[in-house]
């Protein structure tokens, strides 16, 4: 009798270990890359700069002086970088795009945006983009933890216990004290891209075990947006990108939703409303499809290049890919493609990227 109850014993806990490896395994197969344990946070690394990857959205940008297979100074990036700025504020002044461009500092866009008082950094949140990098980045240099690869997971994002306060927990004049003095930054990439990007992780993988995109958000999309309701069983099917691209190009229609879905939304609104980049001065904007060249850059302009590195970027994964955008969207009308570029171009123009005329023509 006491071996069954000992086999029984035994067997919970492989079990329990089993599913303990198996969440591990997932968390880390998502898609903010550069999460696994035990990586190499050199302090005063020496770094390679790797040539300006031939990425496209890059090429709407003034060229530096060099050739694109030279390796780009630092002075070439820092111009690089300030060029950025000047497009933004330009762009900022357009006013026919002022609907899409301009919002208002609210708590929603204070929520985003994350203090880290001992260097004088503000670092605004934008997913899909290598963020969780960033804030291990900001805890440790607010000195919660003493390196990376001490934080756990379950704390990245736990903005009660990590140290990382958000700009929204402090007062009207700490506010607007850090966002007239500090170094603020965010990263981008391209809009199609991002959107591609986060359907895949919120509604096709999920890796993070986040029931409500499937049971709640998909569900309300579906029911709104898909043009054939004979798929009776909704969860079997699953979110289409279609229905996902109709959804985000009805500006008036999903206004009452997005309400509903609440802080889920910052994986798909646009820049402009997670970060208000016309309203606050920053003083840096990041683009994923270089990182390899931003990442030190940002380091460097912030002062902390000495304290920490960004990790190692898998090659390739920064890269824009037009096959990928163009397998998504093909299949989906001309219509609902330009009413999602109508909903995103104040993206694409603020940020430099090249609108994508090989889908909408
Ligand atoms: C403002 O934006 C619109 C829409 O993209 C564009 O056609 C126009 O040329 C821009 N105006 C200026 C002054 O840049
Ligand atoms: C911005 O304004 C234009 C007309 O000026 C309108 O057609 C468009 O729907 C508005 N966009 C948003 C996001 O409100
Ligand atoms: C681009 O995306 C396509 C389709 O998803 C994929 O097959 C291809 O490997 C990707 N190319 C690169 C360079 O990642």
């Amino acid at each position: 009798m006491r071996h069954h109850w000992l086999l029984l014993g035994a067997c919970g806990w492989v079990l329990l270990i089993l599913i303990f490896v198996r969440n591990l395994i997932s968390i880390r197969a998502v898609d903010d890359y550069g999460e696994r344990p035990g990586q190499s946070w050199t302090v005063p690394g020496t770094k390679v700069v790797k040539p300006i990857p031939a990425s496209n959205p890059e090429k709407q940008l003034p060229k530096p002086t060099h050739q694109s297979s030279v390796v780009p100074t630092a002075s070439d990036w820092q111009a690089v970088a300030e060029k950025r700025i000047e497009l933004l504020s330009g762009v900022c002044k357009n006013s026919s795009l002022r609907n899409l461009t301009h919002v208002s500092i609210s708590k929603f866009v204070l929520d985003r945006i994350f203090v880290c008082d001992k260097h004088k950094i503000l670092f605004c949140q934008t997913p899909k983009v290598g963020n969780t990098q960033w804030k291990k980045v900001l805890i440790v240099l607010n000195g919660a933890f003493s390196n990376v690869e001490e934080i756990p997971e379950s704390l990245v994002h736990d903005h009660e216990k990590n140290g990382l306060p958000r700009l929204s927990s402090l007062t009207p004049q700490e506010i607007t004290h850090r966002l007239s003095t500090y170094f603020k930054f965010f990263i981008v990439r391209d809009p199609f891209e991002r959107l591609i990007s986060a359907f895949k992780d919120k509604f096709v993988k999920n890796p993070r075990f986040e029931p409500w995109y499937k049971h709640d958000i998909a569900p309300a999309i579906i029911r709104k947006y898909r043009k054939s309701h004979r798929d009776s069983d909704f969860a079997a099917s699953g979110l289409h990108f279609e229905d996902f691209v109709r959804y985000l190009g009805d500006v008036e229609g999903r206004r009452r939703m997005d309400q509903q879905f609440g802080e889920h939304i910052i994986h798909w609104i646009t820049y402009a409303e997670l970060c208000a980049p016309c309203e606050i001065h920053y003083s840096l904007v990041g683009h994923h499809e270089t990182l390899e060249q931003d990442a030190p850059h940002i380091l460097k302009a912030a002062g902390i290049e000495q304290l920490v590195s960004y990790p190692d970027i898998p090659p390739g994964i920064t890269h824009y890919n037009r096959t990928k955008v163009e397998r998504y969207f093909s299949g989906i009308s001309k219509r609902d493609i330009k009413r999602l570029y109508a909903r995103y171009q104040g993206d694409f123009h603020l940020f430099g990227y090249p609108s994508p005329d090989f889908l909408l023509n």
